[in-house]
């Protein structure tokens, strides 16, 4: 199978770009995420093709990998940021992000975070919610603003991914059910704290195929009609985020083929002069990650070869959350027999493995690269047996930098009190 872009076999040893994986790990130690800034700005710049021409904003969903190295990558190159949380906005604002190129995004902002991203002027608010409508209203009224918003509407198709990623279908927590839009809107319309932008959706991640998402935008731009025949004027229309990656042979659309196929019913539907905006998160960086680890021990049995590694589920957490499959691949790979082995981690529990039934030829001090960890891999990592949070390093051409050093015992602990 091939490798993800600019990850290649040079020597008979994994090469991100022009680094040496091997030196990386021997360096800083493992595990270590690694990302390519090439393989990153190769994907945003299928997007941009995908939209060139437009009035658009591309707002990287920074949940997938919140580094700030990573966030100024795609700032620097033209994003914008899509967050869900105070924290986040923190992070695009240190990164550099202008705030008007933020949206917030989430189901459960609270008064407090909302009053900062006013106080910081940022683009828009995703909202979910007529009651959180209401406190918005409040909250801006308060310190004399009127709150950009777009309502984030449920249009219920099926993105047919895994059920904890997909998001607008009938039974999820997210957006406003199709039914209520149009009296949400008037109600948005009607509050002084105000000002109605547009209007988004998000269907789920890792969708890998067109269909749903042409589905969608018929869905949402036959609600665009209906509201703006209200009166309600929708600057933006913000089409989410989900496009899928290749993890195990999958194959996603890719943004430069999809996007004309969007654009173009915008176009046919008389909505082209509009501003498009998308929230992708996992498309820009997840392949233009790997994380390394090394083989601690080989422990045959007699049901099954378990391979244990120094990274676990709190590095590497979407195999015990998800059964997602990330490829693995020895640094440098060896001849010889392979057996099949259980990758597991550290941690003590049954759900750590990282790969299961993979036939790998290694030895104990080996190093294995897990790939397509670029995205929700570090920005979920844990804390989880008191494992410090790993090392991570951004590699551009020949360079390596490291974009955020190993977190140790003494960094878990400062902000707790022992007893007197
Ligand atoms: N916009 C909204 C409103 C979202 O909820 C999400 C992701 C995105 C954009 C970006 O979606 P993406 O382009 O990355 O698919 N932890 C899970 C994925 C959770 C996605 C949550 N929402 C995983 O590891 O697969």
């Amino acid at each position: 199978m091939p490798l993800p872009a600019h990850l290649t076999l040079h020597q008979g040893e994994l090469h991100f770009e022009g680094v040496s994986l091997e030196r990386l790990a021997r360096e800083h130690g493992t595990p270590l995420f690694v990302y390519s800034k090439a393989a990153i700005l190769q994907a945003l710049a299928a997007y941009q093709r995908g939209l060139a021409g437009r009035q658009q904003l591309i707002c990287y969903a920074m949940k997938a990998n919140s580094s700030l190295a990573i966030l100024q990558t795609l700032v620097r190159a033209g994003c914008g940021l899509d967050i869900v949380s105070g924290g986040e906005l923190e992070r695009a604002l240190t990164a550099g992000c202008a705030p008007e190129r933020i949206i917030f995004s989430g189901v459960g902002k609270t008064r407090a975070e909302m009053r900062r991203a006013l106080e910081v002027g940022i683009g828009c608010f995703n909202v979910e919610s007529r009651a959180e409508l209401d406190v918005l209203d409040e909250v801006a009224r308060a310190l004399g603003q009127r709150a950009r918003v777009s309502i984030r509407v449920n249009p219920d198709v099926d993105p047919k991914t895994h059920p904890y990623i997909s998001t607008g279908l009938k039974g999820n927590k997210f957006g406003i059910a199709h039914g209520e839009v149009l009296q949400t809107y008037r109600h948005a319309a009607a509050c002084a704290g105000l000002e109605v932008v547009g209007i988004d959706c998000h269907i789920g991640s890792q969708i890998t195929e067109t269909a749903p998402y042409l589905d969608a935008m018929d869905r949402v731009l036959d609600l665009v009609a209906a509201i703006e025949a209200t009166g309600i004027r929708l600057h933006h229309v913000d089409f989410g985020g989900g496009l899928g990656i290749d993890y195990n042979g999958d194959a996603p659309p890719a943004a430069d083929a999809l996007w004309p196929q969007l654009l173009a019913k915008l176009d046919a539907r008389g909505y082209g002069d509009r501003t498009v905006m998308i929230e992708p998160g996992r498309s820009l960086v997840g392949n233009a990650g790997v994380c390394l680890t090394e083989v601690l021990y080989t422990k045959p049995g007699e049901h099954k070869n378990f391979l244990i590694v120094d990274a676990a589920m709190n590095d590497l957490p979407r195999p015990a959350m998800y059964q997602a499959f990330h490829r693995i691949e020895p640094v440098r790979p060896r001849g010889g027999d392979a057996p099949v082995w259980d990758v597991v981690g550290p941690v003590c529990e049954s759900g750590d493995w990282i790969g299961r039934d993979r036939a790998l030829a290694v030895q104990p001090g080996d190093l294995l690269a897990v790939l397509s960890a670029g995205a929700y891999c570090m920005s979920m990592a844990s804390n989880y047996n008191t494992r410090g949070r790993a090392a991570e390093v951004l590699v551009d051409g020949d360079d390596a930098t490291v974009i955020r050093q190993r977190e140790g015992a003494a960094d878990q602990m400062r902000l707790e009190t022992l007893l007197g």
